[in-house]
């Protein structure tokens, strides 16, 4: 059962997927408080520090039947390029300047956990 489990996390971090396996959602929560709630709140509902002044809102991450519909692919994609690389704003900043695939695997996991979606 351990060997699977390792095998498995081996896979997903050399094949590079955004599978959660090896994912910690608490670091990830760590992160978003650290990089994410400015904009989308302590709460991840949208509404962080510069959210009135933006000009498009930032998601509600605790919106489970849209969060739903995003696949962990593409929550990574667009944590990682930015939002224009998912057809969202551009004002949905790029992180792969300042993360690991790791945190960011991190991150979705712990987007799992605001929107009540689960991992999948
Ligand atoms: C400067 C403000 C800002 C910061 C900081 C920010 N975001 Fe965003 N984010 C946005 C905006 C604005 C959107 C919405 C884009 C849209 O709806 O077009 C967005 C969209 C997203 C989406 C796409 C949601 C969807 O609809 O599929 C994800 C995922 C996301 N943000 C995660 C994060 C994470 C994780 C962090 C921290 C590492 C973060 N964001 C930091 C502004 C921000």
């Amino acid at each position: 059962m351990k060997t699977s489990i390792l095998a498995l996390t081996l896979l997903a971090a050399t094949t590079g997927s955004p599978a959660l396996l090896a994912a910690d959602a608490e670091n990830g929560r760590t992160l978003y408080r650290g990089y994410c709630t400015q904009c989308h709140g302590l709460e991840g509902d949208g509404f962080g520090v510069n959210a009135p002044d933006m000009e498009v809102a930032p998601k509600d991450h605790t919106e489970t039947a849209e969060m739903q519909a995003r696949s962990d692919a593409d929550l990574f994609k667009a944590i990682k390029q930015g939002g224009k690389a998912v057809d969202k704003s551009v004002l949905m900043p790029n992180w792969d300047a300042n993360m690991s695939d790791d945190e960011i695997r991190d991150l979705v996991a712990y987007l799992r956990v605001l929107s009540n979606t689960g991992a999948k």
